[in-house]
């Protein structure tokens, strides 16, 4: 597996350490709020959800969403289809919406939609990584781990073709593994 990685974009320590910073930022901004409620997008963003709640030290809840992403591809197909809903009733709640990274936007803006038609008490998104260059739609990120070059990125809950998601740091896949299929 590690084989396969061309150059390693974000170390694990680098990760973990914003990771950390990132949860007590959001803890002392909803310091205020016991009802918190942090939605995560599966399946990218399960290891970012899980290792970022034990640094928000407040009262809050988990819940998740699925959406259809590339496929084994590696664009965007601009088509966005709801796999899986949430448990929860968001109205009136505070809801931070957990992603793995922001590429084109067009599945976050989608997310952001959908959610907003619920009547959360306030909505924020929380992004590990982010594509600026590729931005198609406009999406305000409000908690944001790192930008990265317009590279196709593996590891830590990003995958090609469902593998890679439990490297624990962040890299770009040599070419050769594309051509493999
Ligand atoms: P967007 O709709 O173009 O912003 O794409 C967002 C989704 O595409 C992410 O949640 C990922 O599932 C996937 N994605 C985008 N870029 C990458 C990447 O570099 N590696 C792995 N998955 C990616
Ligand atoms: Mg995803």
């Amino acid at each position: 597996m590690h084989n396969d990685i061309a150059s390693v974009l974000i170390s694990e320590e680098r990760i973990q350490s914003r990771i950390r910073e990132l949860g007590q930022q959001i803890a002392a901004d909803y310091r205020n709020h016991d009802d918190l409620l942090l939605v995560a997008v599966l399946k990218g963003s399960v290891m970012f959800m899980v290792d970022l709640v034990r640094h928000i030290d407040l009262p809050l809840a988990m819940d998740f969403m699925a959406i259809s992403s590339y496929g084994a591809s590696t664009q965007s197909s601009g088509v966005v289809r709801l796999l899986k809903d949430l448990d929860t009733d968001i109205n009136n709640r505070h809801v931070l919406v957990i992603e793995d990274i922001i590429d084109s936007g067009l599945t976050l803006a989608y997310l952001i939609d959908q959610l907003q038609r619920r009547n959360p008490a306030s909505l924020r998104i929380c992004a590990l990584l982010n594509k600026p260059d590729r931005r198609q739609s406009s999406v305000a990120v409000d908690y944001l781990g790192f930008d990265i070059p317009n590279e196709f990125a593996v590891g830590y809950g990003l995958d090609y073709a469902e593998k890679y998601r439990n490297l624990p740091y962040i890299g770009v896949l040599k070419e050769e593994v594309y051509r493999r299929g």
